[in-house]
């Protein structure tokens, strides 16, 4: 087994993730092949000063394989990438799904990966311009990473952390947690819940406008401040809401948020969000 990983290959280093992983791992101290098949991907990697390879040829010799690929491609992907690789290295994904629903190529000999990008928090204390304007992350403001390697000793995994860490930096902490408990957080907090409110919250804004008469420019003034008290309150109970706040609250719940919604925590409904996401009939146990 590999407890040194000093070669990489990226797939889909032309993508969006693997553009900004490219621009971190270019950095590193790692011999790095960037792999990319289609030509508007090629030409990116190129104007970014890198050339592309043959992924046949790197991924043979290479202690890491990261497919920064769509996640509905993956498990085609992988059954053409798993046979090439060599034994002992690690085949390194950007998402948990296509790996909790099973569609990830197996071999014995390769162990498997996922590391999750966090995204800077919003309680983030930024100080700089480029910090401010870093709201992916990769750049300049710090993030965290989630990350599951559920075969590998510790070893491995301090030297896939550091890979991991090149990757999204700058990051702080890198939570290793399991392949099922990544995808309880992505898509079930983060997209599920986080991002669904956040597009509730938009159009809200827009509903206000349109049908209500505010002027713009007054409504995004309120809701932008209030986004940034709500999440202040709720988490860090920096001061209690207001008690008609909290009437106000209970109405928006009672009217918008059907009663039995957690049950998208039940293990069935995450198995059907991850079937819908990957357009496949259902996930594989
Ligand atoms: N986009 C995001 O914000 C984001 C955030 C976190 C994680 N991810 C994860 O990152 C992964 C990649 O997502 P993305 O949004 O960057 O995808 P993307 O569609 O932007 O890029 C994928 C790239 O892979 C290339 N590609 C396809 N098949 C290939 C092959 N056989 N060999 C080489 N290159 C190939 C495509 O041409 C494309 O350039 C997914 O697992 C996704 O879930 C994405």
């Amino acid at each position: 087994m590999l407890t040194e990983l000093k070669t990489i290959t990226l797939l889909g280093a032309g993508g969006k993730m693997g553009m900004r992983i490219s621009d971190n791992l270019q950095k590193s101290q790692y011999q790095v092949f960037y792999c990319e098949t289609a030509p508007q991907g090629q030409q990116r990697v190129n104007d970014a000063g890198r050339e592309v390879t043959d992924a046949d040829t790197s991924i043979a010799i290479s202690d890491v394989v990261i497919l920064a690929v769509p996640d509905i491609i993956l498990q085609k992907i992988s059954s053409v990438i798993v046979p090439k690789m060599k034994p002992g290295a690690i085949l390194l994904t950007l998402d948990p799904a296509a790996s909790y629903a099973n569609l990830i190529a197996q071999r014995a000999d390769i162990l498997y990966a996922v590391a999750h990008p966090c995204h800077p928090s919003v309680f983030l204390e930024r100080y700089t311009k480029a910090e401010y304007d870093d709201a992916f992350g990769g750049v300049a403001a710090v993030q965290s990473i989630v990350a599951a390697f559920e075969q590998g000793t510790a070893e491995q995994r301090s030297a896939l952390e550091n890979i991991v860490r090149q990757m999204y930096a700058p990051v702080d902490d890198v939570h290793w947690i399991t392949v099922k408990q990544l995808a309880y957080l992505e898509p079930t907090l983060v997209e599920t819940v986080t991002c669904m409110v956040g597009t509730l919250m938009k159009e809200a804004l827009d509903e206000t406008v349109k049908s209500c008469g505010v002027p713009e420019a007054a409504a995004k003034a309120i809701m932008y401040g209030h986004i940034q008290i709500a999440l202040a309150v709720a988490f860090r109970s920096t001061n209690p809401f207001s008690d008609a706040c909290m009437i106000a609250i209970e109405y928006g719940k009672e009217k918008i948020i059907k009663p039995d919604w957690k049950t998208i925590f039940d293990e069935k409904e995450l198995d059907l969000v991850l079937a819908r996401m990957l357009k496949i009939n259902a996930v594989r146990r």
